[in-house]
């Protein structure tokens, strides 16, 4: 018999839906290189509006919607202030330094959140001998905290300081509905924050491929540019845009139950032997758990989950785990009897 797997490793694995695949079929493309998909236009006006932002760029993945924002607020021997666990900083090949010729400065955190503080230590003063400080990145939700919420009055102070200094601030908001979601506030409340934001529609909201970045119409026309130079102009990709409409205006709401599914997967494992977390840390879909064990290593562990159908990711600090659309409440049960039957 083969078994079939409950996969947790990530929220990236969800596939697209039924009405996103006719979606697909039916999409009225053009050249989106040449300007003229209608169906890519629809999507980068929906987004800049659920943003608030002039103009919005249709991009192949996270990371190059990242990498584009980077560069197009930049200048080499500059300075960019990121939290020090980010997905930016760590996860994304440094992008930094590779494409844009500048440093990543990194900041502790409590929980993603940068206190004002320390992030104003870390801003450079005028100096030959340093780089100069220009942006700073913010990540809500953020992942490698287990899918934190960074709190809104956190972004305020922020954009403050980025004021004060004359810096700008971008937010990989890879998860921000799943932020809105969580904490009741709006997605444009975070985006009014901040000059640019990206957002991923192939994670939780279930499109198979594609990020937006947002923000201000003659940066997002120096991005068009920039996307063009890194490879990611896309032709008749309308068919990539049609289920990202439907991510955006139809899979968001249902992010709460995710939410809920990772809280219940956390109650359940918490107290077993060798498993680190408090549940009432886990506010997304984000279940990330500290794991040490006389028996069995964390390598060890995920192979015995695996023997039981249970798929997650090892990640710096332990497992992780991430609930989704395509896991649903049997999926947690079967994870928690198989946390019990391995522990136990
Ligand atoms: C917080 C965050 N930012 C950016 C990305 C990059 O997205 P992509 O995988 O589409 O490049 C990820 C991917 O997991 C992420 O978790």
């Amino acid at each position: 018999m083969t078994l079939t797997y409950s996969d947790f490793r990530s929220d990236t694995v969800t596939r697209p839906t039924e009405k996103m695949r006719k979606a697909m079929a039916e999409a009225v493309v053009g050249d989106d290189v040449l300007g003229d998909d209608p169906t890519v236009q629809e999507l980068e006006r929906l987004a800049a509006e659920t943003m608030g932002k002039e103009a919005a760029l249709f991009c192949p993945s996270g990371t190059m919607a990242n990498s584009i924002a980077v560069k197009m607020w930049t200048n080499a021997l500059e300075e960019v202030i990121v939290e020090e666990r980010s997905h930016i900083y760590n996860m994304e090949s440094t992008h930094m330094t590779f494409i844009s010729g500048v440093t990543p400065r990194p900041v502790r955190s409590d929980r993603g959140a940068m206190a004002p503080a320390d992030i104003v230590a870390a801003i450079r003063k005028p100096n030959v001998h340093t780089p100069q400080t220009t942006l700073i990145c913010l990540e809500n939700t953020h992942n490698n905290w287990g899918g934190a919420v960074i709190p809104l009055e956190n972004f305020k102070a922020v954009r403050r300081i980025a004021d004060e200094h004359r810096l700008k601030v971008h937010l990989d908001g890879a998860r921000i509905f799943n932020a809105s979601v969580a904490s009741g506030v709006p997605v444009r409340k975070f985006a009014d924050q901040v000059d640019s934001i990206q957002f991923c529609l192939s994670k939780a909201l279930s499109a198979p491929v594609g990020s937006m970045l947002a923000g201000p119409k003659e940066r997002i026309e120096f991005g068009r540019r920039l996307r063009k130079a890194f490879g990611g102009g896309m032709r008749q990709v309308g068919v990539l845009a049609a289920p990202g409409i439907i991510a955006l205006t139809e899979m968001v709401d249902r992010l709460k139950d995710d939410h809920a599914r990772a809280k219940r997967l956390a109650r359940g494992m918490s107290g077993l032997p060798g498993v680190q977390i408090d549940p009432e840390t886990v506010e997304t879909d984000i279940v990330i758990f500290g794991f040490e064990h006389p028996k069995l290593s964390c390598a060890a562990m995920l192979e015995r989950m695996k023997e039981k159908g249970i798929l997650a990711l090892a990640v710096a600090g332990g497992i992780r785990m991430v609930t989704h659309k395509d896991v649903g409440d049997e999926d947690v049960d079967r994870a928690i009897r198989a946390f019990q039957d391995i522990l136990s």
